[in-house]
């Protein structure tokens, strides 16, 4: 294969990209849901019902497939009777692991299924296994999925939703290593087989089971999960969030940083790769047929709390760097579609990397949420094979591809390619060879890019980085040649 050339095999087609890569997770921690989606019916900020109404049209435009709630280390706290029936009724609770602060319980079941509901999503419950019992868990999935009589149906009935929901995807427990409970893997098996027991299909509600899964390259708990519990899960989580700095004693400024910083978090994100192949070869070991999906509930950017905010809120400023590790991990996920089948980015509004940054009634989109709009072409479509032989560049002791590169066919026969440059400083020149399409082609393309690396949309200047035409490509026959700007994520849709 020739230097500094990318084939895009338009007629060799791998699988399906499932949709559920395009997920989010929402947590009560910090502004991520009160503040960011739950504002209350009496708010001053247009609401429906209580859910901030830009917050939802925005949302609606990235097309989310499915939503992961109430946490994170929360959901391992969280009892989900004190969070129904009358809102006034509801018990106060104080969130210990994020900040201390007082939950009120006003966001719960009911109205975490009516913001699915309002933005066409479907639900990822998380259920407690840290500090909640088989019963409680067990009870939950009756409450929402029961169709009939029973005690949770009649009282689901009783606060007003007739209907049960349809819950398809059923998590038990998260951390379970760590916040979850501290558990050795061996001992977390045990009690994942005995809490899914009792995580029942009701009627035609056929849940999908996830299991937790690893931290990072903790390959023994896959291995002890998969040997002793993967006949009895669908699913099995991975966590891992790009931090260019150490996770205890500084991880790093989301927006104050140096060149070498961006080369370390791009080395990082990439590591995303290798962590998906070893986890997954284990996975292989026990599960030829790829039966149990890979699920990343977690991933994203996790930097130092935005000075002068609550540390314990994890809120964070979103750079065009953020927008090249969501640019780069999805294009791993997609890459990856025979094994992974869903993916959650923590965490949607004002937490992590973001989609969305709220301050009262104002709201900005990040350049994370922008790469979420550009990319949603590639959900269920047909990943194509790709070959790729670019430059690698140096930059603060790491060595890294210069361009990361997906594809997808759509189920109108147009194609889709994403690509990112990854270099702080340089252009990316390559051919693109277009292999098995038909003459002639139509090529438009998009770009997200900027000239300073920690460029950003803020209240005041909110459009500093969007998606703009990409015309640096010139057509000859089946090849472009293509010269992408650096730290720029473009997606090129092919149609012939
Ligand atoms: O997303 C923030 C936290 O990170 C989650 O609550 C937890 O699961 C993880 O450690």
């Amino acid at each position: 294969m020739e230097n500094n050339q990318v084939i895009i095999n338009a007629d060799i087609e791998q699988g399906t990209i499932n949709k559920n890569i395009y997920g989010h997770f929402a947590e009560h921690l910090g502004r991520g849901i009160y503040e960011g989606i739950w504002v209350g019916e009496e708010s001053s900020i247009p609401n429906t019902n209580g859910i901030r109404n830009d917050v939802v049209a925005a949302l609606k435009n990235i097309n989310i497939p499915v939503i992961r709630w109430p946490g994170g280390c929360f959901a391992d706290e969280y009892h989900w009777k004190d969070g129904i029936g009358p809102r006034e009724g509801r018990k106060r609770m104080v969130n210990t692991h994020w900040g201390g602060l007082v939950e009120n319980n006003h966001f719960g079941t009911h109205e975490f299924m009516m913001l699915c509901d309002m933005l066409g999503t479907e639900p990822y419950i998380c259920g407690n296994v840290g500090s909640g019992t088989v019963q409680e868990m067990s009870e939950w999935v009756e409450y929402m999925t029961f169709d009939g009589e029973s005690p949770m149906a009649n009282w689901r009935q009783e606060n007003g939703r007739q209907e049960p929901w349809k819950v398809k995807y059923f998590g038990v427990g998260n951390e379970n290593w760590g916040c979850g409970g501290n558990m050795r893997p061996e001992y977390y098996a045990d009690l994942y087989r005995r809490y899914q027991t009792y995580v029942r299909n009701y009627g035609d509600n056929k849940l999908y089971k996830i299991a937790g899964g690893a931290n990072v390259d903790d390959y023994n708990w896959t291995e002890v999960l998969m040997r002793e519990a993967g006949h009895m899960m669908d699913g099995l989580s991975i966590h891992y969030y790009t931090i260019p700095g150490d996770f205890w004693t500084g991880k790093g400024s989301a927006t104050d940083f140096t060149e070498d910083e961006w080369a370390i978090t791009m080395q990082r994100v990439l590591h995303t790769d290798e962590l998906i192949r070893k986890h997954s070869n284990i996975m292989d070991k026990y599960d030829p047929g790829k039966r149990v999906g890979m699920i990343i509930d977690e991933w994203g950017t996790w930097f130092d709390a935005e000075p002068g905010t609550n540390p314990g809120f994890l809120y964070q400023q979103n750079t065009i760097r953020d927008a090249l590790v969501a640019g780069v991990s999805l294009n791993i996920f997609n890459n990856h579609c025979d094994r992974v089948q869903m993916a959650n980015i923590a965490q949607t509004v004002n937490v992590l990397q973001a989609m969305i940054l709220t301050d009262g009634a104002k709201m900005i989109l990040t350049p994370t949420y922008h790469v979420f709009e550009m990319y949603k072409v590639h959900q269920d479509a047909k990943k194509l094979a790709v070959d790729i032989n670019v430059d690698s560049i140096t930059s603060g002791g790491a060595t890294i591809p210069q361009v990361s590169v997906s594809a997808s066919k759509d189920k109108d026969g147009k194609v889709h390619i994403s690509l990112c440059n990854l270099d702080n400083h340089a252009d990316a020149t390559f051919t693109l060879n277009l292999r098995g399409i038909v003459d002639p082609i139509h090529v438009a393309g998009r770009i997200l890019t900027s000239e300073q690396m920690e460029a950003r949309n803020t209240f005041e200047e909110p459009t500093v980085v969007e998606p703009t035409a990409f015309t640096g490509f010139i057509v000859d026959g089946h090849n472009l040649r293509i010269t992408l700007p650096s730290k720029s994520v473009t997606l090129l849709a092919i149609e012939s």
